[in-house]
């Protein structure tokens, strides 16, 4: 549905040489998908963004949407464009002098509804996300949920095929994000919109997202669905975001004391049925001590995770084999220490 190609976005800065802020990027994003775009602070993913509703104009490269394409467009056609593509913010951006029904009727009335379809409409989508007893509140009223409510409200009441969400969630708290978030995802399967979400945290996108694409300078380092990208990141900083998530950090105190190695697993799927450490300790006479562990869902699957001390008695050499064991047998093994 949505197709860049090669695109890249250079800024040209005062006296100084341009910022390649956004390199070489290339995505498909399939219609009616949950696409996630992560990666640190100045990675360049809300330039990529902007550049699908066109705020942001490619430098080098092409965007196509619904196989038509929109780089070039301007005038009516690019206003039409726009029309079919909704975004929200991490910060909101409402108006603060209208209330919460104005805000929303404001984006009909740019889009040419009549006044009978506004009044009508205003009122159908804040049931929708949830506002129905807050038309008349002004966003200075809002808690920081609510407000993202109204922005949402304001972005799909023009039914827009896509919506791009630029880190919807990262001025919320966890458990207004979770709503949030919940209601992102019935907004994508009941209207059929296709999401587009930045974050700079794994946890948001394992949240919500079908697919993922991680990037770092710029650039795009790995791509592919998230279930995969979790259970075996292959760029090294996909790796850290994935590891920072999980979020199985022992304490400092117990590090400095540890005999033997340690050993972080990750089992996938099958091997997630197997026991392979009660079979390490038979077959190789190591001891198995369980220090952190859980099990993470995404989407329906399963990615289980264990934090776990090997040691033998008096001969290293079996712990050696037991590692090599286990990491023969389940999806990924990281020695943490020893
Ligand atoms: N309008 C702009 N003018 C100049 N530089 C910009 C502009 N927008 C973004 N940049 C620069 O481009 C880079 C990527 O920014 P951005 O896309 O906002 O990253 P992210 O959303 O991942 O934090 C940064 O170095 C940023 O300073
Ligand atoms: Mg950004």
């Amino acid at each position: 549905m949505i197709f860049l190609d090669h695109v890249s976005v250079d800024f040209s800065r005062r006296k100084q040489q341009a910022v390649r802020a956004v390199d070489d990027v290339s995505l498909h994003i399939k219609r009616g998908e949950v696409f996630g775009i992560v990666g640190a602070s100045g990675a360049g993913k809300s330039t990529v963004l902007r550049t699908i509703n066109l705020l942001t104009r490619p430098s080098s490269g092409s965007v196509m949407v619904n196989n038509a394409r929109v780089d070039a467009l301007s005038g009516l056609a690019l206003r039409r464009q726009r029309q079919k593509i909704g975004m929200i913010f991490q910060h909101f951006n409402l108006m603060h002098t209208r209330t919460v029904a104005g805000n929303v009727a404001f984006s009909l009335r740019a889009a040419g509804k009549s006044s009978a379809e506004i009044a009508q409409r205003v009122p159908e989508i804040l049931a929708l996300v949830g506002l129905s007893d807050k038309a008349d509140a002004f966003p200075a009223q809002l808690s920081g949920g609510q407000k993202q409510r109204v922005g949402i409200a304001r972005a799909i009441v023009n039914r827009p095929e896509v919506l791009l969400c630029d880190e919807p969630t990262s001025a919320l708290d966890l458990e207004t994000s979770a709503s949030i978030l919940a209601l992102l995802k019935e907004i994508n399967t009941r209207l059929g919109i296709t999401l587009v979400l930045i974050s700079h945290e794994m946890t948001v996108i394992k949240n919500i997202c079908d697919r993922v694409t991680v990037m770092t300078g710029g650039k795009v380092v790995e791509e592919g669905d998230v279930f995969d990208i979790f259970a075996a990141p292959r760029h090294e900083f996909t790796r850290q975001l994935v590891s920072h998530s999980f979020n199985l950090e022992l304490p400092p105190r117990l590090m400095q004391d540890l005999r033997g190695t340690l050993l972080k697993i990750m089992f996938v799927g099958a091997s997630a049925e197997q026991p392979v450490l009660s079979q390490a300790t038979a077959r190789f006479g190591v001891s198995v001590n369980i220090l952190h562990g859980k099990i993470e869902y995404i989407g329906y699957r399963a990615l289980g995770l264990l934090v776990a001390l090997l040691t033998h008695p008096d001969r290293p050499e079996q712990v050696a084999a037991a590692v090599q064991y286990i990491r023969e047998n389940t999806a990924q093994v990281e020695v943490l220490h020893g």
